[in-house]
């Protein structure tokens, strides 16, 4: 039903930027009885949503940015569902102009989290609730139920909370919402989350390329591998859409479509965000870093064209036992994504620490569990040994975690070894299994970088068996002295 807007201010919740995300939210919103008002800068859209999805709920019509507000009570709530970036400031100051104290400003795009921190603060300012929400789940997701990740001031969350736990996912009655913490912390988890996304991805490239490089395997065969590994430990969304993704088939060659699309992959920047953040924080997330550069690799067509046919040197023959290498790899996709996520876990952790955010892990991998793109069934074991103990300084050596990973090394190393001894590229599967050798290792070679270091730059180091800083007269008689 649409409510004509001279009925005065009674809408819950405003909408505006009506593309596939927004309109599919405001629909959400509608279809779970909330008055929803309608906003975007060209009115067809705003009518097009209503002409075909009207009967759905009430949403109230509203052409300028003024009578949008008008329509809302307060405190009013307004999401908006623009273009990270400029048009996003643009719309902010738009609604602030028409807004007063006390009021909500939801940004629902993916925001850079640093932006998010600074136009929380500059709205506070002025008295207004900025509240940077994270939203998965695609445009599936933002009609059905999505997982939601709002930052802001907790005071906003009581008011807008109910609201977005209404249209989120639920899972065991649980909603897929949560206050996550202030200023930027939301957008902050929602760019990790989609860090491990695409380190997610990458661990099944990996595995489909072995499946289909080393075994010979077809599209078809291969989507039947992925269907069996959805009803085990590996159950999750990007798992299942792989199968149905893998079976398609082109219209027009009757070719698997996977065999026609150009296999250079985009990226929109959240991957490569991730990874920027996670350097400034001086965490490794060799996984989601591996996923970012194998997007750059595959998309520098002219460099691949000039290289293919280069020396291969393989040095091995394909594996014979089709069943154990495909068990092999399903334990190494496995290990690597446990590696993935507890890195993914550690940058928050890390995050957290740096803007005194008082993240809580366990609350995070609750609201994954349905909603959002990486949704699976061992994020529930992920929630388990964080609630289990909230400061595990890696999710590795959960009791969970390291049983499946002893039982997957010897499976993680077969694979990683056949690959290369054949010449087939596997960064995510071969960096997450060094990551781990690294972790657990008693002695790094770290100890020799500090030696250079100490050589050419007098940058000093310390030593296993006498507290405080030294440093050797390398260029002098090479007696060593306590700093
Ligand atoms: C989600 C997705 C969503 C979007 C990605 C795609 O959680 O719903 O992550 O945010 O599909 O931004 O990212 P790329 O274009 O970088 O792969």
């Amino acid at each position: 039903m649409t409510i004509d807007n001279t009925e005065g201010a009674r809408a819950q919740i405003g909408v505006t930027g009506l593309a596939v995300m927004g309109s599919n939210i405001a629909r959400n919103f509608a279809r779970h009885g909330h008055t929803v008002a309608l906003h975007n800068r060209s009115i067809a859209k705003t009518d097009a949503l209503i002409e075909e999805h009207g009967s759905e709920g009430d949403f109230v019509r509203t052409e300028t940015i003024e009578e949008f507000v008008g329509a809302l009570q307060k405190p009013r709530r307004v999401l908006i569902m623009v273009k990270a970036g400029a048009p996003t400031d643009a719309v902010i100051e738009e609604l602030a102009a028409a807004m007063e104290p006390g009021d909500i400003i939801i940004d629902g795009g993916n925001a850079l989290y640093t932006d998010t921190i600074r136009r929380e603060a500059s709205l506070r300012e002025r008295g207004l609730h900025f509240v940077g929400a994270g939203i998965s789940g695609g445009e599936e997701g933002a009609l059905n139920g999505p997982s939601i990740m709002p930052g802001g001031p907790k005071e906003s969350y009581a008011a807008l909370g109910p609201l977005l736990e209404s249209i989120a996912a639920q899972v065991d009655g649980t909603p897929c919402c949560t206050h996550i913490g202030p200023d930027g912390s939301g957008h902050f988890v929602k760019m990790v989350h989609n860090g491990i996304e695409y380190a997610d991805m990458q661990l099944i490239g990996e595995a489909y390329n072995l499946l289909g490089s080393a075994l010979g395997y077809d599209a078809g065969k291969i989507a039947d591998v992925f269907t069996e590994w959805n009803g085990g430990d590996l159950e999750s969304y990007l798992v299942e859409i792989t199968a149905e993704v893998l079976r398609q088939k082109d219209a027009k060659t009757g070719k698997p479509l996977v065999d026609v699309i150009v296999d250079a992959a985009e990226q929109k920047g959240t991957g490569r965000w991730t990874v920027k953040s996670a350097l400034d924080l001086g965490v490794p997330v060799t996984g989601i870093a591996e996923a970012v550069f194998a997007r750059a690799l595959s998309g520098s067509r002219e460099q691949r064209k000039a290289a293919v046919g280069l020396a291969s040197g393989v040095l091995a023959d394909k594996p014979t036992d089709a069943a154990q290498f495909t068990e092999d790899i399903r334990q190494a996709l496995y290990a690597s994504k446990v590696v993935a996520y507890a890195q993914g876990f550690d940058q928050i952790a890390a995050g957290s620490a740096e803007y005194d955010w008082d993240l809580h892990p366990a609350d995070l991998a609750t609201i994954w569990r349905g909603g959002c793109i990486i949704r699976a069934r061992f994020l529930n074991r992920i929630k388990d040994a964080y609630d289990e103990n909230p400061t595990l300084p890696s999710l590795i050596l959960a009791p969970y975690f390291r049983d499946a990973i002893e039982t997957a090394i010897d499976s993680w190393r077969r694979v990683v070894s056949t690959a290369t001894l054949l010449g087939i590229p596997v960064p995510a599967f071969a960096s997450s299994l060094s990551y781990y050798d690294a972790l657990r290792a008693e002695r790094l070679p770290a100890a020799l970088t500090q030696g250079q270091r100490d050589f050419f730059g007098a940058h000093t180091y310390e030593r296993v068996d006498a507290e405080g800083k030294f440093h050797t007269l390398w260029s002098g008689d090479r007696s060593e002295v306590q700093v």
